[in-house]
């Protein structure tokens, strides 16, 4: 190449750097966002990001675009690290074409895609996105199906992470719901498949974007969001936190910090935290806080089906997946969506050789006609497909409660859990006293002089016999009653035991998890 050509080819990278133009930028900026070149610099370590195709420009012609052909289009695409382990990354560019995806855009967030999967590293998509660019017709249908497509042919083979950082409409939502993890920023950003116009014109309901598709909105009622963050810079460095969990791909084990916390540490807050009456909530996230090294938790769903709790902490270093009944919230029942929630978690760990940690107050499945109707049921077996399936160390602490099949469901010995410990205030029954009591006994009751008085005696009997752990313990249903205190440095023990856990499932092309 001449001086010359070489010169030309500069220009246009720098051309490419500002894509949408001034205007555009500042309209970004005045709305509490970053561009997406920004986006990356602040998501990977510093000057690590390596662009791909940013000379590439759309040859499609119609409705005058033809005459507008920016370099890079409307995503960048390439590569870098987090803390120094190698991610792929892509960014949709809302100054082009409002980030619109027609033939390039999909072509260069597939071409990453095929690198991470051939490599064996995270993909992290950061979007923002009017949907299929309307000018390029059904090519950019096509465009979202090979993302699509690879999506699916990624998932548990690298971890995928989205971010919807701005609107993000139509195409442009089906690839975070494949993926294992979406962000979504407060305020700034919304997702929805069809939007407010539409829905007024055909079902009359009034309703604001940020209603209909904003990250409160995701996060609390669809579950569609993983995590809020309050802006862009506040999303981008909780990616970078949730991958301090896990591992680069299915074949790799999540990466190892040195613990400044005891691994031995005694969890004295623990001795007191479960109250005298089965009936008293208390707050699981004191347990974890206890349990886990420095009180990391970097919880998953929080605002959404919270009668559980799932995200990830360590242990003595070593990444665990936590899945804990709360009985602050529903005197944390198992009802569809905790069930669906915890279920997607487990399979996570399950992929990617995350050990899972179960805590477990649970007083049965949440009754009622809404819950039967809408199929707790099916919903229910997912949770319990989940943890049957999985093949990762499991181990289960016993606090309170664990009752029925919901005990069954939790993580039990009795569907393969590797260790198991109660809690001296566990409780492993059919059900509880009271319920129990008015099964089994009605007609004694009943006929009694003084029903309060024979109710009250049978409930203490029934206590007597079944509110503790050791009926269970004394059949190996628990491999131990232990101290609350002791939890930790029991987990700890159990788990370097469990390390080199191998177990081998039949051969068949996939299960069948009630979906
Ligand atoms: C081409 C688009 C575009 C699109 C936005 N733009 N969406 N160009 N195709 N899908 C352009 C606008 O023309 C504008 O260009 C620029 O992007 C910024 O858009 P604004 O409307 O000015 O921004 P804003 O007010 O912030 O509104 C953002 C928006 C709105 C809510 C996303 O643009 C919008 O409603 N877009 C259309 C959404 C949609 O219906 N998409 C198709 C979905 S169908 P200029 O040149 O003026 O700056 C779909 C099917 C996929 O995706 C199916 C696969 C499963």
């Amino acid at each position: 190449m001449d001086p010359e050509e070489i010169e030309a080819l500069r220009k246009k990278k720098e051309e490419a750097l500002g894509s949408g133009g001034e205007r555009a930028i500042a309209r970004q900026h005045d709305q509490g966002k970053l561009t997406a070149r920004e986006r990356i610099a602040a998501l990977l370590d510093e000057d690590s990001f390596v662009e791909t195709d940013m000379l590439v420009r759309h040859r499609s012609h119609g409705f005058g675009i033809e005459e507008r052909r920016p370099y890079s289009d409307a995503v960048v695409t390439g590569w870098g690290t987090i803390d120094s382990r190698k991610v792929f990354v892509f960014a949709q560019d809302f100054t082009v074409f409002g980030g619109s995806l027609g033939e390039v855009v999909a072509e260069k967030i597939c071409k990453v895609m095929d690198l991470a999967l051939e490599t064996g590293a995270p993909v992290i998509g950061l979007n923002e996105s009017g949907g299929a660019r309307i000018q390029e017709g059904p090519v950019s249908l096509a465009g979202y199906g090979y993302i699509f497509e690879r999506n699916v042919r990624s998932s548990g083979v690298v971890p995928q992470i989205s971010a919807i950082m701005g609107p993000s409409a139509g195409g442009v939502v089906y690839s975070p719901a494949l993926t294992d993890f979406t962000f979504m920023v407060a305020e700034t950003s919304y997702m929805f498949i069809t939007g407010p116009d539409v829905i007024k014109a055909v079902t009359g309901e009034e309703v604001t974007h940020e209603e209909l598709g904003g990250a409160m909105t995701h996060a609390s009622r669809s579950g569609v969001a993983h995590v809020v963050a309050s802006d862009d810079q506040d999303c981008l460095a909780r990616i970078r936190y949730l991958m301090s969990f896990l591992p680069s791909n299915n074949y790799e084990s999540p990466p190892f910090y040195q613990p400044t916390d005891d691994p031995m540490r005694s969890c004295d807050e623990l001795l007191e935290l479960v109250p005298d009456s089965p009936n008293k909530p208390y707050d699981m996230h004191q347990v974890i806080g206890c349990v886990f090294d420095d009180s990391e938790f970097f919880e998953v769903h929080q605002h959404w089906a919270q009668n559980i709790l799932c995200g990830f902490a360590r242990l003595a270093g070593h990444t665990v997946g936590v899945v804990a009944n709360q009985p602050e919230v529903l005197a944390g029942t198992l009802d569809i969506a905790s069930s669906t929630k915890a279920a997607r978690f487990v399979r996570f760990c399950d992929a990617f050789n995350i050990p899972l940690v179960c805590f477990c107050d649970v007083p049965g499945f949440l009754p009622g006609t809404e819950q039967e109707f809408s199929g707790i049921i099916r919903h229910g077996a997912k949770l319990l497909y989940a943890f049957s399936e999985a093949t990762v160390p499991r181990l289960t602490v016993i606090t309170r409660k664990a009752y029925g099949g919901a005990y069954l469901v939790m993580n039990s010995k009795h569907i393969r859990a590797d260790v198991s410990f109660a809690w001296p205030t566990a409780e492993i029954a059919v059900m509880g006293a009271e319920g129990a009591v008015n099964v089994i006994h009605r007609r004694e009751i009943a006929e009694s002089d003084d029903p309060d008085a024979t109710r009250s005696e049978l409930i203490a009997d029934y206590r007597q016999r079944f509110s503790n752990p050791y009926v269970a313990a004394e059949r190996g249903f628990v491999d131990d009653v232990i101290e609350p205190q002791d939890t930790r440095r029991k987990l700890v023990q159990a788990l370097e035991m469990l390390r080199s856990k191998r177990e081998a499932t039949p051969p068949r092309k996939h299960g069948n998890i009630p979906l």
